[in-house]
């Protein structure tokens, strides 16, 4: 009998990647999504196009139409799947949405990962579960390090962070965001889980994830929303910071082929930092050059004085715990071909 996955935010950027990726390894794919994206951005936002590639591309694979939301939902699902691998993707995931929607955003966020790892423990506690969480988590902390302005970029002044950012960065007194808030009671609830029950839990604290697959709105998906503003010929506007604030970019084929790998060793509650690193980093400035180089059209844009609150300057990820726990991973994708491939996805959806 083939291997059961189930996915949550199946129709969103990593759910949709995931799914592709178990599906061409045999896996029977089940999806959980219910569009909340178009709900939280509005039809720019709308998943509805992704869930049916995955309909009609992907052999066996079953969407469920169901919220996460739904305690009793979820327990009965998971309980009549027993998969034998659990990906948690599905979110409120902006920083700034969050501010208007506290309660939808905390009962999507923790209440939502909580009823799945609830359930998970229920009826397939040996199953690994991997849980999206994300770089809000530790808050504007990062603002805390010493700077160096380049010409197009911040970095990192404190040769102690020459890596990136580590798992063991403090997430506490800082400014989060009610994301970020919900973001690390769902973070650590998964980390809970693993600790506290055993269950081979683990958390995978994303930089800027991005690919051909996100519906790029302007409160979410930076590199999408930036390529189909350049296409579009619209303008993006650059919140502060003069446009030098640099965030890690990983290719969601590439997050898939790391939780592939937790799959096949899994541990209990872990955490990981996972982005493009600092060779997959860019500021905005320098995404606008990426992007017309592969338009061919030009970047248009407005800036404002005040940034976003609580973004972070400079971040980039330290790859180094994942890379040595799961040696064979490694980044595949470029952030030139990333954006090469974001553009021609957007060329071919228009
Ligand atoms: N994309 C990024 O840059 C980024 C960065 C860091 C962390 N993350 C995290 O990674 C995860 C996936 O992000 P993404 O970019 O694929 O997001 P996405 O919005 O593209 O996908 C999430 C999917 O979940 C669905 N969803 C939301 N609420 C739901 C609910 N209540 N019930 C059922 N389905 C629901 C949405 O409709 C959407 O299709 C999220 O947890 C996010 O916080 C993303």
């Amino acid at each position: 009998m083939a291997k059961t996955v189930l996915v949550t935010g199946s129709s969103g950027l990593i759910g949709s990647e995931v799914c592709a990726f178990f599906a061409a390894q045999g896996f029977a794919v089940h999806g959980v999504d219910n569009n909340q994206r178009a709900v939280f951005f509005g039809p720019q936002g709308d998943t509805r196009w992704n869930q049916q590639r995955l309909l009609t591309t992907l052999k066996g694979f079953r969407h469920h139409e169901l919220d996460i939301r739904d305690r009793h939902g979820v327990l009965a699902l998971v309980k009549e799947l027993k998969p034998g691998l659990i990906v948690h993707t599905a979110a409120q995931p902006s920083h700034d949405r969050a501010a208007a929607i506290p309660f939808d955003d905390f009962d999507t966020n923790a209440v939502g990962t909580l009823n799945f790892l609830e359930a998970a423990r229920q009826a397939c506690p040996e199953s690994p579960f991997v849980h999206m969480s994300t770089n809000k988590v530790y808050g504007d902390a990062p603002n805390r390090i010493p700077l160096v302005e380049l010409e197009t970029r911040w970095d990192y002044a404190d040769p102690a962070y020459a890596n990136g950012i580590p798992e063991t960065f403090t997430i506490d007194q800082s400014t989060h965001s009610l994301f970020g808030a919900s973001k690390v009671a769902s973070d650590v609830l998964a980390q809970e889980y693993g600790r506290y029950f055993k269950m081979p839990t683990c958390c995978l604290r994303g930089g800027c994830l991005t690919g051909p697959h996100h519906s790029g709105v302007e409160l979410h998906g930076f590199l999408s929303y930036l390529v189909k503003c350049n296409l579009e010929g619209r303008e993006f506007k650059i919140f502060g910071y003069k446009g030098k604030q640099v965030r890690d970019n990983i290719h969601s084929y590439d997050v898939a082929r790391f939780i592939f790998e937790f799959y096949s060793a899994p541990r209990c509650g872990e955490v990981y930092n996972l982005g493009g690193g600092k060779r997959n980093s860019c500021s905005v400035l320098e995404a606008f050059k990426l992007s017309e180089k592969f338009s061919g059209r030009p970047m248009k844009y407005t800036y404002a004085d005040q940034n976003r609150i609580g973004d972070h300057l400079c971040y980039y990820s330290d790859l180094r715990k994942m890379r040595t726990h799961y040696p064979k991973w490694a980044l595949t994708k470029s952030l030139e071909q990333t954006v090469q491939e974001i553009v021609e996805a957007w060329q071919k959806r228009k």
